[in-house]
């Protein structure tokens, strides 16, 4: 089939790359030049495992393309609207105005049967606003809402073999025939008995920030378990190994520690919040102002940590943070529980050097008051304490024998809970964690 993208972020961009691998034409489109140029030569603008070489493969076939010239999208069958929906400044709801310009873009170029497919995380409404203008302009054009819910870091595995299809369809003719449209581009995975669900609209765009809420639902319950874990001297992480036996509730994304960031969970509960007070359905969704609550306490109760093992100030101390991604396997920093904790000790007076194996490029840039080093002896040099706050493998793996000898006090906080508190602490090492002894 031909497609397009709008779109060339993480999910556009590995969209683009997976469709033409499966065989599909594929013209990627982004207003962003330099992104292009990058995409065209087959590297990302980002961090993520095996897109490169998978954008190398498809670009060689022929069948990939990217482009900042939108009108290359014209005579595509299928286009994904990809593009990004931040937080809007100021406000808890969502920046629409990608998707709207992307539309206006794609409109006059659309003919009869042609399948607009909107991926983009929205407000649920706004699917039902896009397809209005599209029959309006053309009757016999369709949009289908098919969430995406790849995690980064797997983005590539999750677009080629999803754990679930969802396709929000108009109950029409027009809407069945864009179903079986929709069913051509994913043949493959749905030949290996990948689920599909099937609903309307607004199912469709309550999946996404449904299971988003979820999500960060589950990791401030086990954080909120952790501060009552603190409060009476027991251990989270037994308690999630315990908990999460029952399969009901499952161990996954139990992890306590500094909490989630990242560009979808934060921005989509609060976007959430705000679309239920739009539909005056606010005390819904009121238990997800707490969860972002106890996200954030997570990180202030971090530096009151490092304070209290630096005994009592924090102020002249060399402190350094082995992380600056939201999580490991990706260069994100957007809203990063590592990068947050560190500048907000180095606002408090301490002397902070931040290492990470894929994102300081980018976190000199947001974050320059910052010290960085790209190798973690040289970070944790001299150092009164050490915040382990991204749990990258290597972190996870270092030798505490040989990390003791380059720090100047060996004091370690285990943000992410992923050390062996008693290997550090036979290495002479102070181990703390948040949410245990
Ligand atoms: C998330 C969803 O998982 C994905 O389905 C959706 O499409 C986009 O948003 P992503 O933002 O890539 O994906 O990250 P995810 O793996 O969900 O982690 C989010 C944050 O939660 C990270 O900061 C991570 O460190 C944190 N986390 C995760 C925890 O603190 N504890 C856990 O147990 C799991």
């Amino acid at each position: 089939m031909r497609i397009s993208v709008f779109g060339c972020g993480y999910l556009g961009a590995v969209h683009a790359a997976c469709m033409a691998s499966l065989g599909h034409d594929v013209v990627g489109v982004d207003v962003i030049e330099d992104h292009v140029a990058l995409l065209g030569r087959g590297q990302a603008p980002f961090f993520e495992p095996g897109l490169p070489e998978m954008l190398q493969e498809a670009l060689a076939t022929g069948r990939l393309e990217f482009t900042t010239d939108a009108s290359r999208a014209a005579g595509c069958d299928v286009h994904f609207v990809c593009v990004g929906t931040p937080q809007k400044r100021g406000e808890n709801a969502a920046d629409l105005t990608y998707v709207r310009t992307a539309l206006t873009t794609l409109l006059p170029m659309l003919r009869a049967g042609d399948v607009v497919v909107g991926k983009s995380t929205v407000p649920v409404g706004t699917g039902e606003d896009l397809r209005e203008r599209i029959v309006e302009v053309q009757p016999d054009a369709e949009l289908i809402w098919n969430p995406e819910f790849l995690r980064e870091g797997f983005a590539v595995q999750d677009t080629l073999h999803p754990d679930r299809f969802v396709y929000g369809v108009s109950d029409t003719g027009a809407g069945r025939r864009a179903a079986g449209v929709l069913d051509e581009v994913y043949a493959a995975a749905l030949a290996d008995g990948t689920p599909k669900i099937e609903c309307d609209l607004a199912t469709a765009q309550l999946v996404k920030v449904a299971a988003n809420s979820f999500l960060a639902t589950k990791i401030s319950f086990i954080n909120a378990m952790a501060e009552l874990c603190e409060a009476t001297g027991a251990d989270v992480t037994m308690l999630a190994d315990a908990i999460g036996h029952d399969a009901r509730i499952g161990r996954t994304f139990l992890n306590a520690g500094v909490g989630f960031g990242g560009g979808c969970l934060p921005k989509d509960i609060r976007a959430f919040m705000a679309r239920a007070g739009e539909l005056g359905v606010d005390q819904a969704l009121s238990f997800l102002r707490e969860v972002d609550s106890i996200n954030m306490r997570r990180r202030v109760r971090m530096v009151d940590l490092a304070r209290e093992v630096c005994g009592g100030s924090i102020v002249g101390r060399r402190v350094a943070v082995l992380g600056a991604a939201f999580k490991p396997d990706s260069d994100d920093i957007r809203d990063p529980p590592a990068l947050s904790v560190a500048a907000q000790m180095q606002l408090q007076g301490a002397h902070v050097t931040v290492t990470d194996p894929q994102a300081l490029d980018n976190a000199r840039k947001k974050w320059p008051e910052l010290a960085y080093e790209t190798e973690v002896l040289a970070a944790v040099a001299e150092a009164e304490a050490v915040l382990l706050l991204t749990e990258w493998p290597e972190y996870v793996a270092l030798d505490p024998t040989v990390v003791k000898q380059a720090v100047a006090v060996p004091r370690i906080i285990d943000g992410r809970n992923c050390l062996d508190p008693r290997a550090w602490r036979a290495a002479g090492w102070t181990y703390r964690a948040l949410g245990r002894p």
